[in-house]
């Protein structure tokens, strides 16, 4: 279904592999990765360059240093796991261009692995600058893309530098995009959607991409309540887009009028504080009291859409059904995140807050896939070109 090339079909012996990953890792406040996924999900291209004796040059951004060093934001902690992830010492550049780079680079032998520094240091990396690119192509014979969590974005090492180099995409790439885009174009039915998280605005790309091809798309957290006012409900303190209650009642009347099955929330879990103390009763959807804000789906939505998650035969899940940082409000996604590792379809999660439940959740190895993208796949699950992607030659 790719019509890009992939790491397969170029000749990597003895070359130089620039290879762009998404090392764009969680740190607690310590500066040590509370979730490596995103390192673990990049080893077998790492690993297959190795064994087709490619010297690799590792390129990753990590948070937002906003083109400046800031040691905080350095890769130190990344080259470490994954030199232990990968049984071999992965030296890190002090640099990311200039002489100190190129001499490291030149003194890589066949099957070597090293890191630049945080490409972002450099504001040339995000205003995707022509000459930064050229440069930093001139440090690779061969350029191979595998950040699908930056895939989104233009920038000199997702998208300029192709321009300079032969270019492919790596196996991370190819797989995201194996797995959603089944889902999008030939999904087993029923095919569910299930989508939450606090703002319909994040959302209303995926909503009216996946409209068109769900047979039930199920909808929770935050977002539910801008639905909600826009069926005139009371909604009490609940979050709310005042600016998109118009737009959610016209998805409300085109899912109905495309014979889509939308469903919200039954009942809802309310709280007078934002505060898992806070005491709590579940109530109605439509009878939120004047001085509660909804925290979670209540049981009946819990069950309601447990079942129907379980019978699918394809199920897509981005963002949480309440407060599930908070224990007293999780239990709405804990409730989805069962029902989906019960479910004997294919389960994708699209990456972000629900990623990062199913995984504190302990639910993540009964999943087909979760994405290591946020933003990425959710401009995928809109069904947008993501230009990290459209930048590497066709096949
Ligand atoms: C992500 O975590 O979504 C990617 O690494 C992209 O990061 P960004 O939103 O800072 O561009």
């Amino acid at each position: 279904m790719l019509n890009k090339k992939s790491i397969q079909e170029i000749d990597v012996e003895s070359r130089k592999v620039l290879l762009r990953v998404d090392f764009n890792v969680p740190l607690d406040e310590n500066g040590a990765i509370t979730d490596d996924r995103r390192i673990r999900e990049a080893l077998p291209t790492i690993r297959y360059l190795r064994e087709h004796n490619a010297k690799v040059v590792l390129m990753s951004h990590l948070g937002r240093p906003k083109g400046k060093f800031n040691i905080k934001y350095s890769l130190k902690p990344v080259a470490e796991r994954l030199s232990e992830k990968l049984g071999a010492e992965v030296r890190l550049a002090g640099d990311v261009i200039g002489e100190s780079v190129l001499e490291m680079v030149d003194s890589l032998k066949e099957g070597d692995v090293m890191l630049l520094e945080n490409v972002r240091f450099y504001e040339e990396e995000e205003k995707n600058d022509k000459e930064f690119s050229r440069k930093l192509a001139s440090l690779g014979d061969i350029y191979v893309n595998d950040a699908f969590g930056t895939a989104h974005r233009a920038h000199a090492t997702t998208a300029g530098i192709a321009e300079f180099l032969p270019s492919a995409v790596g196996f991370l790439i190819k797989k995201e995009l194996d797995i959603m885009g089944k889902a999008l174009t030939a999904p087993e039915r029923p095919f569910v959607a299930i989508l939450g998280g606090a703002k319909v605005s994040d959302k209303i790309g995926v909503i009216e991409n996946l409209l068109d091809k769900v047979d039930t798309l199920l909808i929770g957290g935050g977002m539910s309540y801008t639905f909600f006012k826009a069926m005139g409900y009371e909604i009490g303190k609940s979050i709310l887009e005042a600016d998109k209650v118009e737009l959610a009642g016209k998805i409300l009347k085109k899912a109905e009028t495309k014979g889509v099955k939308l469903l919200l929330p039954v009942d809802t879990t309310v709280a007078a504080e934002f505060s898992n103390e806070a005491p709590l009763k579940t109530v109605p959807a439509a009878m939120i009291p004047k001085d509660q804000m909804g925290m979670d789906i209540g049981e009946n939505t819990s069950r309601i859409f447990a079942e129907i998650v379980k019978n699918a035969k394809t199920v897509v899940w981005n963002g949480p059904m309440g407060v599930f940082e908070m224990p007293n409000f999780a239990k709405g996604t804990l409730a989805l995140a069962k029902a989906m590792s019960e479910c004997t379809g294919t389960t994708i999660i699209g990456g972000g807050d629900s990623a990062a439940a199913i995984e504190q959740m302990g639910f993540a190895d009964k999943m087909t896939h979760i994405s290591t993208g946020g933003g990425a796949s959710l401009k995928f699950l809109e069904g947008k070109v993501l230009p990290g992607i459209d930048a590497i030659d066709d096949k």
